[in-house]
């Protein structure tokens, strides 16, 4: 027990590292911003990047300097808030995680880590490393819901049969948890796979066909509204995506809405 111990404070002291931290402040959205850099030492490789960047801002707050603002609230991978551009990769230096499941033994003593904002016009920064996702939130509000008739003869939703295979794309779709890494990851900023994720999630199930193609149109309206790149296929936004969000995804939406488009004419 004694040489367990021992062998962990040893390895523990072995493996700690210090960082030069480069990050993005910005005062506000109308100000100029610019990289300032950091330095930051005792760091563990079990701590969670935003735990590191926590110790930062105490040292930060100790030195009576402002700390640095970051988005975040579940810290478990569900709520989509954590948002950050580190060393060029949206989440950081990891697949299929967000940056609150990112770990610093995924960087070594002596690293320059660069961490900035996701950078997207739609995505206008509020102050340093947040960004304004409302636009999101427009695109969901502009249709992404199923209305229900509650008269009193509501279908049980339980009472409609659904194919298990419908029913796994759908939840597929729906474990898309908003965090925008896709626009970020996107050389054209394009919100395109997560709003086929919010149309796909609901197209999939019969209570959502009734309103397919109105959805699609109004979603998609609201994306093109917002400035929004347009997508030229080059993947990243799947790659990016910690929740594995498939770029098939896009095709249905391209579907449905070229279907939209003939209907109309
Ligand atoms: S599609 Fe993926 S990357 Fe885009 S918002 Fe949803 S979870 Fe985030
Ligand atoms: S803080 Fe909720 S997903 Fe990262």
């Amino acid at each position: 027990m004694f040489y367990f111990v021992l062998f962990n404070f040893v390895a523990k002291i072995y493996l700690i590292m210090n960082l030069t931290l480069k990050i993005w402040r910005q005062a506000n959205k109308n100000a100029k911003g610019e990289m300032k850099e950091y330095q930051i030492s005792g760091i563990e490789p079990d701590m969670s990047f935003l735990e590191m960047m926590d110790i930062l801002n105490e040292d930060l707050i100790k030195k009576d300097i402002e700390p640095i603002a970051f988005d975040h609230d579940c810290r478990e991978g569900i709520c989509g808030m954590c948002s950050l551009f580190i060393n060029g990769r949206p989440h950081g230096p990891d697949d299929r995680i967000t940056t609150c499941q990112l770990h610093m033994r995924k960087f070594k003593d002596g690293d320059t880590i660069y961490i900035e904002p996701w950078r997207a016009k739609a995505f206008p920064v509020i102050k340093d490393l947040v960004v304004d996702r409302s636009a999101f939130d427009r695109i969901i509000q502009s249709g992404g819901y199923v209305n229900v008739n509650t008269s009193g003869n509501t279908i049980d939703a339980n009472a409609i049969p659904i194919p298990k295979l419908d029913a796994d794309k759908a939840f597929e779709a729906a474990t898309c948890i908003g965090c925008g890494a896709c626009v970020a990851a996107c050389k054209n900023a394009s919100a395109m796979l997560f709003t086929s994720a919010k149309i796909s999630q609901l197209d999939l199930l019969p209570q959502g066909k009734v309103e397919s193609k109105n959805r699609a149109e109004k979603m998609i309206a609201q994306m093109d509204k917002e400035g929004f790149g347009n997508c030229t296929n080059t993947g990243a936004c799947e790659a990016e995506c910690p929740k594995g969000i498939s770029l098939s995804n896009i095709a249905r939406m391209n579907r449905i809405y070229a279907d939209a488009l003939v209907s109309n004419d």
